[in-house]
Order: C-alpha cells, then sequence, then structure tokens
C-alpha cells in the first residue's frame, strides 16, 4: 500500500484526475471502476475540464461501485443521477460502456419479466459480475471512504469474499448521504460490488478528504485487517494507492508518520 498525502481536496481532485486521464491516455480501453460520493466531486470536475478532446474517453468501459434500491433511475439522489451530473454529461463517452447496477424497480421489472423483484435484484447482482468479467475485469478502481471504513457500499462486516449483492446500510451511512436526498429519505438498502469484486482490479485507489475521515483513515495505517473494517481488505492487494489530504491524514502523522511520503500540493504535470 503506497501512501501520498496532498494539500488539501483541490489537490487530492487534481491529483486523481491526472491519475485516471493518463491511464487512459495510455490504454484507451481502460475498465474503470468508478465511486460517487463527495469526495470523487472535484476529480469528476477536473477530468472534464481536462477531457475536451471527443476522443479522450471514447473506448473507456464504466462501472460504478455501487447504487440504491428502489429508487428511480433519475431520481436525484440516484448514482445514476449522480454520476450524469459530475461526469458523463460532460465528456463523450459510450453509453453502452457505461454501467451501473440498477436498482429502479420499473426497470428491473422491465428487465427481467416475470421475476419478483428480490429475484431480480439477485439476478441483476449476477449479470454484474458477469458484465465486469466479460470486459476483462476493472484495471483501475477509485475508491471512497466511509467514516466506519466502508469501501463502496460494503458495511463493516461484509465478508472479503463477497461479490456484487444487496446490502442494508447502517443508519450512519444512511445519515451521512441525506444530503443528497431532497426529502432526507434515504433508502435502505443498496447494491454493492463485493470487497472480493474490489480487490480483483489491477489497481485501486482510495481517496480520503477532511477531518471526518481521519478515524477511519488511521485505523487504516495501522494495518489491521479484519472484516469489521472492509477498508483493511485492501491491504492484501499489490498495487494501492492511498490519496489523502492533510487533514484526512492528520491522524496517522500522530501515530505512524513513517507510514507517509507527502507529495505537496504541487499539481501532477500532464
Ligand atoms: C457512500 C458511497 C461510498 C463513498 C462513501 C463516502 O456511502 N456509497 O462509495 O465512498 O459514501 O462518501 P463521501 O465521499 O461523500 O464521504
Amino acid at each position: 500500500m503506497r501512501w501520498e498525502v496532498v494539500e488539501d481536496a483541490a489537490a487530492l481532485s487534481n491529483r486523481a484526475a491526472h491519475l485516471l486521464l493518463d491511464t487512459v491516455e495510455q490504454s484507451p480501453r481502460t475498465v474503470l471502476g468508478l465511486p460517487t460520493g463527495r469526495t470523487p466531486e472535484g476529480m469528476y470536475r477536473e477530468v472534464a475540464r481536462n477531457c475536451r478532446d471527443p476522443r479522450c474517453f471514447g473506448s473507456v468501459e464504466t462501472f460504478n461501485l455501487d447504487e440504491y434500491v428502489g429508487i428511480p433511475l433519475d431520481h436525484p439522489g440516484s448514482y445514476s443521477s449522480y454520476m450524469w451530473t459530475h461526469l458523463f454529461s460532460h465528456v463523450e463517452v459510450d453509453r453502452e460502456r457505461i454501467h451501473i447496477p440498477l436498482g429502479d424497480p420499473e426497470r428491473l421489472s422491465e428487465r427481467f419479466p416475470g421475476l419478483s423483484f428480490e429475484e431480480a435484484l439477485e439476478r441483476e447482482c449476477r449479470d454484474y459480475e458477469e458484465e465486469i468479467r466479460a470486459a476483462g475485469g476493472l484495471d483501475l478502481t477509485f475508491l471512497g471512504l466511509g467514516r466506519n471504513g466502508h469501501i463502496a457500499f460494503n458495511e463493516p462486516g461484509t465478508p472479503f469474499v463477497s461479490r456484487t449483492h444487496v446490502i442494508e446500510l447502517t443508519e450512519s451511512t444512511r445519515r451521512a448521504n441525506a444530503g443528497c436526498f431532497p426529502d432526507r429519505e434515504v433508502p435502505r438498502r443498496a447494491m454493492t460490488m463485493g470487497i472480493a469484486t474490489i480487490v480483483d482490479s489491477k489497481r485501486i485507489v482510495l481517496l480520503a478528504t477532511g477531518g471526518s475521515k481521519a478515524e477511519a483513515v488511521r485505523r487504516l495505517a495501522s494495518g489491521e485487517i479484519g472484516e469489521d473494517f472492509p477498508a483493511s481488505a485492501l491491504h492484501r492487494h499489490p498495487d494501492v494507492l492511498v490519496l489523502t489530504d492533510r487533514e484526512a491524514a492528520g491522524g496517522v502523522e500522530m501515530h505512524s508518520a513513517s507510514m507517509l511520503r507527502p507529495e505537496g500540493a504541487t499539481p501532477h504535470p500532464r
């Protein structure tokens, strides 16, 4: 696990965007795993700003990490809406190459006629894994970090061997995401890539900003490995970069400063 600490959220967004764009430039058929949440918003903004050439995103294939269950695709709180707002409307990407787990009841019944809602969800999860495999697997996956150490929507206790599945969200995660729902009614369930699905990605970049993530970052840096702290599964992966800003790294500097190789806020050259 490599660590990089940059000055602030703006520097992190810049660095992450250029990691993404450099990868796509070198391998135009890259398969990306993409996160949602507040942390990657700035990365998407930077990607969009630096990706004016229509060929920039041309043959990339994307798989989102997760989606809520039980709300329409175009609900303002859905991760599908999020991705179109923050990225897909700003870059030229082939719609056929965009994949987001489907949790919209109406669309699911169209996709899987004759199946009950629960059966359709299960089938969607299986198909999602299959689509990732058919694309050749994830090449580069970006992750956010939940305050309780969740990655994607894999809450504490999720088995490290898990594949794409439906999960009950914890109250703390629902509260943390309430701001994205105008009525603050956050769905109770979500679909998420499993921990094994994520760890199969060839490269992983975990992003964390702000003091609210400092405790989770500190726990990650402690090196403990256990299913009650989902992000710790990343310790078993050979190519993980943890990219944080100074505030998120605050706790680590106190406890294990030797793990850090601060690289300052200098924008990554392109
Ligand atoms: C949600 C998402 C996660 C994300 C996490 C942190 O639970 N499903 O993928 O990493 O929130 O979000 P934020 O970046 O808003 O703190």
